[in-house]
């Protein structure tokens, strides 16, 4: 075996170490799950081992999960359902064979354990987990669009109970090693080290070869469908995943279904059960959509498959930060926790510390939920001088500007900064609306110049938009690279540009929504449609939250910019009024579309004066109909963008989507939509929607040759940067 070792020792005590060769994380590769089943067959035929332990040879963690790409293609290469169902039971089969081997089994989990690597240790009679917080356990592959196929669904139910299982693998949720024993779900926690001897302690203490679920004396906790308690679990839990999920996931009603049916029959055929679901999710356009942009795709994006290859690799130790406000506090935190230097710049010493205190606020946070202990705390708050002194920039690898929206105010910091900084730092702006070759123009190395653009709260989003200027060369793109990969963001790489890709595209959301407004659509219903797109709100909520009063401004300076080739959005005058007659700016001055002075919110009484509703229409057609609509309206923009050249990776633009302004996930992307949708298809569906709305509608000519040409995005453009 290539992933396994075994050593029996004097005790008759199987020692199986997981150690994929060559990867710094193990992962249930087709390799692995081939394995698997000839050392389960070993611990069983061998007379000579009496029990077993199963660990992992990595310091990294114990199994970080399936390997998607190798997996999901695996599974339906054969073509026909009987060889996906032939292929996804094989681990499933393996992992029934272990539990049933006759002889105790142990896992000694030294490492994070994730989807199929928790699901492996579920399959064995007993889990000691190492006491660290670095270790997470969990099932999240519903975040992916699939579900656990090896067991999981299965085994999880049966050991803490469907509604405390359910929850855990819709949500996807990890746990930590004692919220895991909390939980049920391990037996013990050790110190870090000790794992292996627990384990072989349990098994020489007379640990039983049995899992609860195969004594005949077993109860499901917390009962099921036929048990006066359980069917409520399944009755609130369909309605709950109803709510969450608008029906857009496969996968989440088919885990349902998966326990509802699983967990009323014997463990061998529930297993099967769960395959076949299992297959059937991996089947759907949704799941291979997700897998595809959030998991292959971010991979790639997160390694640096953008990079210019030409460019040495570069290591950021000490980064600026100009501006301690909102943005410059959550980037000065993210750079401390990648053990980056910072040098956190304000006007005055006092918004400077204000900053720091941001910091220091969420790094507590970390300490209180022991992430982090009290040595490390001080070491990384340590690691951040706050400061009005432009002095102490010298030696900076990066300067990141992140002061007021305001170009003269950026120009005089870019050449105070620039005067301290040694040829080849690179100068970023995190500007969300300034045209970078505009702003590079204050500076004295334009090739040095380049956006970074984060988004708020800085901390959770995972997404930075790298962005060039005219003049932005090579060296500052690699550079900005290797800085966005310390941080553990994924970075996307566009062009220069109005709204550059994420804020033109999702503005379009927003706008389409006033549009409706504008219709006559009633308010209540746009946000509902918009929320049953797969959209994480509503576009008139989402309005609310970036502020009207933002909305107004940016108007205005389009207007200043494009002159007579200004055309107003439809329904813009709505949000004029409500801005300047009425001082409604949003949710930040609790008066938007909605009031904030209550909770939950509700929205503004005042709305229907100045957007009357007027159409009485809710037939599902109608809902559906304009579900399409919205998602059309941002995806016929991302193609646009393409056309422009401001995106010419389809990777970074699906990626780029769900993750900044979360584009239905369940799409994979508005690329993967429109392909999936069908180019002719597409652009037929653009055209109508472009007669009856108008020309923002109007595919580009590009999606109309393409179409024309039977040609994919995916199929002509990935790769295209490498070769
Ligand atoms: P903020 O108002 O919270 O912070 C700006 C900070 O810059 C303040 O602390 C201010 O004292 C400081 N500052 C102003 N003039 C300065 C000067 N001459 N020298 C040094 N410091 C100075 O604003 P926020 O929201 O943090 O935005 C900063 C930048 O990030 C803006 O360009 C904004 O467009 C951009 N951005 C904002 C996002 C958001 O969601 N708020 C998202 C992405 C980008």
């Amino acid at each position: 075996m290539e992933n396994f070792k075994i050593d029996v020792d004097a005790d008759g005590i199987a020692m199986i170490t997981f150690d994929v060769p060559g990867r710094s994380m193990n992962t249930l590769t087709s390799g692995v799950m081939r394995e698997i089943p000839e050392w389960v067959e070993r611990i069983k035929s061998d007379e000579g081992i009496k029990g077993a332990v199963l660990t992992s040879g990595k310091t990294s963690g114990f199994c970080a999960g399936a390997d998607l790409g190798d997996m999901a293609g695996g599974m339906l290469a054969g073509g026909s359902l009987q060889d996906a169902f032939d292929a996804g039971w094989r681990l499933n089969g393996a992992l029934r064979a272990l539990e049933t081997c006759g002889k105790p089994v142990a896992a000694a989990i030294n490492g994070l354990a994730l989807g199929g690597g928790l699901e492996l240790t579920l399959a064995c009679h007993y889990r000691v987990v190492g006491d660290s917080p670095k270790i997470q356990l969990g099932l999240p592959e519903i975040k992916v669009g699939l579900f656990p196929g090896g067991g999981g669904t299965q085994r999880l139910t049966r050991l803490i109970g469907v509604q405390a299982a359910m929850m855990a693998m819709t949500e996807g949720k990890s746990f930590r090693p004692n919220d895991a024993r909390g939980a049920g779900i391990v037996h013990e926690v050790v110190p870090v080290g000790d794992e292996v001897e627990a384990a072989k302690a349990w098994i020489k203490g007379g640990g039983k070869a049995v899992q609860p679920w195969d004594d005949k004396s077993f109860k499901l906790p917390g009962g099921g469908p036929y048990h006066p308690a359980g069917i409520q679990n399944f009755l609130v839990g369909n309605a709950m995943i109803r709510k969450q999920t608008y029906g857009n996931y496969p996968a989440a009603t088919n885990l349902m279904k998966a326990v509802y049916e699983g967990v009323q029959l014997p463990m061998d055929a529930a297993l099967r059960v769960e395959t076949r679901y299992f297959i059937k999710t991996l089947m759907t356009p949704q799941a291979q959509g997700m897998i595809r942009s959030l998991f292959l795709s971010k991979q790639e994006l997160d390694k640096g498959a953008v990079r210019p290859a030409g460019v040495p690799k570069s290591d950021p130790k000490k980064v600026t930060v100009l501006g301690a406000g909102m943005m410059g506090a959550g980037i000065a935190y993210v750079q401390a926790l990648a053990g980056i230097e910072t040098i956190l710049i304000d006007r005055d010493q006092e918004s400077a510390d204000k900053g720091k205190a941001h910091v220091e606020e969420l790094l507590k946070k970390r300490l209180s939920r022991g992430q982090i202990d009290q040595a490390k705390f001080d070491a990384l708050l340590g690691s951040v001088t706050a400061t009005t002194d432009y002095d102490l920039i010298k030696g900076s690898d990066l300067v990141i500007e992140a002061v007021f929206e305001n170009r003269e105010i950026k120009a005089d910091v870019t050449k105070r900064a620039e005067a301290q900084l040694a040829p080849g730092a690179v100068f970023g702006s995190n500007t969300s609306t300034l045209p970078i070759t505009g702003l590079a123009k204050a500076s004295v190395r334009p090739e040095d110049f380049i956006g970074i653009h984060f988004f708020s709260p800085v901390d959770k989003m995972m997404l930075v938009e790298i962005i060039l200027g005219e003049k932005t060369g090579q060296a500052a793109i690699a550079k900005s690279l290797d800085y966005v990969m310390k941080i553990k963001k994924t970075p996307i790489v566009v062009q220069d540009g109005r709204g550059f890709y994420t804020s033109r595209c999702f503005g379009t959301y927003v706008a389409e929504g006033l549009a409706m407004l504008e219709e006559g659509y009633a308010p209540a219903l746009i946000d509902n449609i918009g929320r049953m797109t797969g959209m994480p709100r509503g576009p008139l909520e989402m309005h609310d939250d970036v502020a009207l009063d933002l909305s107004v401004k940016i108007a205005k300076q389009t207007k200043e910019d494009l002159g007579d080739a200004y055309v107003p959005l439809p329904g813009w005058k709505i949000v004029q009024t409500m801005v300047e007659d009425l001082g409604r700016y949003g949710r930040k001055n609790g008066m938007g579309f909605y009031d904030y002075a209550s909770k939950p919110k509700t929205l503004w009484k005042g709305l229907s004066d100045l957007a009357p509703v007027t159409i009485a229409d809710s037939t599902p057609e109608m809902v559906e109909d304009q579900k399409r609509r919205l998602l059309f309206r941002q995806a016929v923009e991302v193609a646009r963008c393409w056309e422009e050249g401001v995106i010419d990776d389809p990777r970074e633009a699906d990626v780029g989507a769900i993750l900044a302004w979360g584009f239905a996930p369940w799409t994979g992307g508005p690329i993967t939509y429109i392909e999936q949708y069908g180019l002719k298809a597409f652009v037929e569906q653009a055209d109508a929607y472009a007669a009856k709305y108008g020309d923002r509608f109007a595919p580009p000519q590009l999606l109309r040759d393409m179409a024309a040409k039977g040609e994919t995005f995916y199929g002509k453009f990935v790769g295209k940067q490498a070769a």
